[in-house]
């Protein structure tokens, strides 16, 4: 259902327009000093299940109450720790959640069925008065839609909640740049759900060792909802880079040979290919300007329809840690290895018309899914221009796997020259090619073993369908190993 959304001037008299609206159980989005945040009266039900229709949020994922006035605090909290009483004074107003027991007056549906409820107060000018006028507690979370990174200028607020909302305060830019530090102070122990701008280093030293847990175990219910959920994913696939300066650049023009790359760099990287779409996060020295620009530049790569985001890898501590939280999880925590990567590989086998051509077919495969542009290809010790067994072809094109139109050929110098990583299907191939490229013997490797396995992948030359499905699944067991260990 589209509502008619109000856009509200962040002065004085529209502030107080805004603030009747929460009052009156209406959603009004507004800026925060982390991201805009999509409010309304956490004390109405009514209202705030509004918050999780605008933002298409499942209901178990519980939100914020922001507060301005700690007079607030007594009826929504069961209590209050010592630890929290420290915390308050010293980090708010700021970018900094603390978790409580619940209070009475707060409705499940704001907790998600919790009995603890998350509790902040913003420093932003423009948050503090809303919250002063409206002299209601507000339910607030991120103002984007549900799996989208969270917006931190107007037109991205604008892109995401026109029509779902009603109203948006026309504020500028969040200064920090991803949502706050969330600390869990209900139980024995302190526990960090979530990094932001109140960094660990600095919550410890007020109040002493915090356990971090930002992750989930898989089969795990969390304690807070929120880490389940794959958050500030742009709709591009998005991977972590580790390896040197050249191996990054090696691999980001492949990428570019493949489609539309974006990629996220720092001012101290070199432009090295045109075709790269570089946002860059600021200084490599400078962690709050990553944050400050982080979810922008997502969204501004995406505007520009890249298909694959490129990213440097992040360090973890200080503000850093946000920063590699918010990065890694938008990369669904793809990590890629570039120095065991080996950007060429060939497969050998004796007449490059079933076995090489199935495991080229299949690791193609492989790393198209991945998104991992690793140039594949075949070749036999005595190839000549045949076309693939017909049988190889039927089990390939059962794998949804086409080289119909393959044609076999035979390994030339140059081949094992240019391979990074030849693999062969027996020990005779490859002492083979050994002989003919004495200077390439560490690359050349049967598949088997770099697989961990022994057994070589045996001809199906002249053998039935059935024959040539057990071959395929043989190569097809052997690469999803090496990949494991390699990949
Ligand atoms: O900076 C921010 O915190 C922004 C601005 C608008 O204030 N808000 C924000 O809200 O990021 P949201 O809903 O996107 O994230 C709230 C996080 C979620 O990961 C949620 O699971 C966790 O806080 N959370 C909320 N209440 C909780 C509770 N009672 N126990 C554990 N985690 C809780
Ligand atoms: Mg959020």
């Amino acid at each position: 259902m589209k509502i008619e959304t109000q856009y509200i001037e962040e002065n004085e008299i529209e502030l107080a327009r805004a603030a009747e609206m929460l009052r009156q159980g209406k959603t009004v989005v507004f800026p925060t000093e982390t991201v805009y945040g999509l409010g309304a009266n956490a004390l109405d039900e009514k209202a705030v299940e509004k918050i999780f229709a605008a933002k298409g949020r499942p209901s178990d994922n519980p939100l914020i109450v922001h507060i301005s006035d700690l007079e607030l605090l007594p009826r929504l909290v069961g209590e209050i720790p010592p630890n929290a009483e420290l915390l308050m004074k010293k980090f708010w107003p700021g970018p900094l959640t603390l978790i409580f027991p619940k209070g009475e007056a707060v409705p499940k549906a704001v907790t998600g069925g919790l009995d603890t409820v998350a509790i902040r107060m913003p420093s932003h000018p423009t948050a503090k008065r809303l919250l002063e006028l409206a002299k209601v507690p507000v339910a607030a979370p991120s103002a984007n839609r549900s799996g989208f990174p969270s917006p931190t200028v107007f037109s991205h607020v604008k892109e995401d909640m026109d029509g779902r909302v009603d109203g948006i305060i026309m504020g500028g830019d969040c200064e920090v740049g991803v949502e706050s530090t969330v600390l869990d102070l209900s139980g024995a122990e302190p526990i960090l759900y979530r990094p932001g701008g109140v960094t660990v280093e600095e919550l410890e030293t007020t109040i002493g060792p915090i356990r971090v847990v930002t992750e989930v175990a898989e089969g795990e219910v969390p304690k807070s909802p929120g880490l389940k959920y794959r958050h500030y994913a742009p709709g591009a696939r998005v991977q972590i880079l580790h390896g040197t300066t050249e191996q990054v650049q090696q691999y980001a023009k492949n990428c570019c040979d493949h489609g539309l790359t974006g990629m996220l760099t720092f001012d101290e990287f070199p432009v090295f290919d045109q075709r790269l779409l570089c946002t860059s996060l600021g200084s490599k020295t400078n962690p709050q300007s990553a944050a400050h620009r982080l979810f922008a530049s997502l969204r501004q790569l995406d505007e520009e329809g890249v298909a694959l985001i490129l990213a440097p890898e992040i360090p973890n501590d200080g503000v850093w840690r946000a920063v590699r939280n918010r990065l890694y999880r938008a990369a669904g925590e793809c990590i890629i290895n570039l120095e065991n990567l080996p950007m060429r590989v060939l497969f050998v086998c004796t007449g490059n018309t079933c076995r090489s051509p199935m495991a080229e077919g299949i690791l193609r495969q492989m790393m198209e899914k991945k998104g991992i542009p690793v140039q594949v290809s075949s070749a036999g010790v005595m190839g000549d221009h045949s076309p693939i067994s017909s049988h190889a072809a039927t089990v390939l094109a059962e794998e949804g796997i086409d080289m119909k139109s393959f044609q076999s050929r035979q390994v030339t110098g140059a081949d094992l020259e240019s391979a990074d990583l030849i693999l062969t299907m027996t020990k005779g191939h490859q002492e083979i090619l050994q002989a003919i490229c004495p200077q390439g013997v560490e690359k050349i490797k049967t598949l088997a073993e770099w697989a961990g396995e022994q057994e070589d992948v045996t001809d199906p030359y002249g053998g039935s369908v059935d024959t040539y499905r057990g071959c395929r699944n043989q190569i097809k067991n052997l690469l999803e190993r090496g990949c494991r260990r390699f990949l």
